[in-house]
């Protein structure tokens, strides 16, 4: 019997792992932009003209224009947790779901931002590359000093899944935990990761390490500037994992050139993929190509949740992941 779905279509916007697309051609005819690159928008707005689903990723803007051009799509499945990308109003005011991918990246980003706080404070980066430059001359008492970690003050900002995760490996280092965030955690998720929750300020001028963990709004945008970067002792280090726009990137590279904080450990940035003018020539900041949910497994299971969403979706049922309220889900 031939699948109900069979004439349905997929458009895919970049080559992703191959489980998720051999599940959606198990129901729809399915397109993937294969090129080493972002879809073209004159990619997308063509395939779009007949797409009933999009999967699609941060780096794709979904706005009202494309939306506007695409009578037969249903769907916007987003393969991230994070879908500042997606124009939800638009999608809602036309009827088209929007979904995303989260839970199954937490475990993941949380490690990386913890690779970058260790790599900051104890300069992985730097001394890995002295030792391949051959300068590395035998053990010397001044050689490298960093900071500890351990013991020290952490400031999480966001205190959602990702947030609280990074808490959590916090315990094994003995830190002292601050969160800042609109809502107060549970008396005891705040007792199991010995979490205190305070104003930005307070965590700003207390933390040794100030990591980032809130979705990208209009009220997250900039939420680190000059006033706060000022607030942060200046042997303190911060970590962006979230999303680049959150910090104001020139601010940070004025902090960092001017010892205002002692160092950075980035994997987003305000302007992706380009860097603000002076951050990629000062010593004091690890960056990294926005790889916080990049391993095999965690790319795995996000592609797949992005494409059983697109299943549900066609087959008239509420994604898991819906975003938004449409009027025919
Ligand atoms: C997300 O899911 O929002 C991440 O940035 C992708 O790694």
């Amino acid at each position: 019997m031939k699948d109900m779905h069979a004439k349905k279509k997929v458009y895919i916007t970049r080559t992703i792992p191959s489980p998720a697309v051999e599940l959606l051609q198990q129901h729809f005819e399915v397109t993937m932009n294969t090129e080493d690159r972002n879809a073209r928008r004159t990619e997308l707005r063509r395939a779009l003209k007949d797409s009933h689903a999009l999967l699609c990723l941060l780096t794709d803007p979904v706005d009202d224009a494309l939306l506007a051009d695409a009578p037969k799509l249903r769907v916007v499945a987003n393969m991230a947790v994070g879908y500042d990308n997606i124009d939800l109003e638009a999608a809602t005011r036309r009827g088209i779901m929007a979904t995303n991918t989260p839970g199954v990246l937490t475990e993941t980003t949380a490690d990386l931002a913890w690779a970058l706080i260790l790599g900051t404070a104890r300069r992985l980066v730097e001394g890995d590359r002295y030792t391949r430059e051959r300068k590395f001359s035998g053990w010397g008492p001044m050689l490298f000093l960093g900071a500890d970690v351990h013991g020290k003050t952490l400031g999480i900002v966001g205190f959602g899944r990702i947030g609280r995760a990074v808490a959590r490996r916090a315990l094994g280092f003995r830190m002292r935990v601050l969160y800042c965030d609109e809502a107060k955690a549970s008396a005891s998720i705040e007792r199991k990761l010995r979490a205190q929750r305070v104003s930005l300020e307070k965590l700003l001028r207390e933390s040794d390490v100030v990591s980032l963990h809130v979705p990208l709004t209009d009220r997250t945008r900039h939420l680190i500037g000059r006033d706060q970067l000022r607030m942060m002792k200046s042997t303190a280090f911060l970590i962006n994992t979230s999303r680049g726009p959150v910090i104001d990137e020139n601010e940070l590279v004025r902090a960092l050139r001017q010892g205002a904080i002692a160092g950075a450990g980035l994997d987003v940035y305000e302007r992706e993929p380009a860097l603000a003018r002076g951050l990629a020539g000062l010593s004091n900041v690890l960056l990294l190509p926005h790889i916080g949910s990049a391993s095999v497994e965690t790319r795995t299971r996000m592609a797949l949740m992005a494409a059983e969403n697109i299943v549900e979706a066609l087959s008239g049922r509420r994604p898991s992941n819906l975003l938004n309220k449409v009027r025919r889900p």
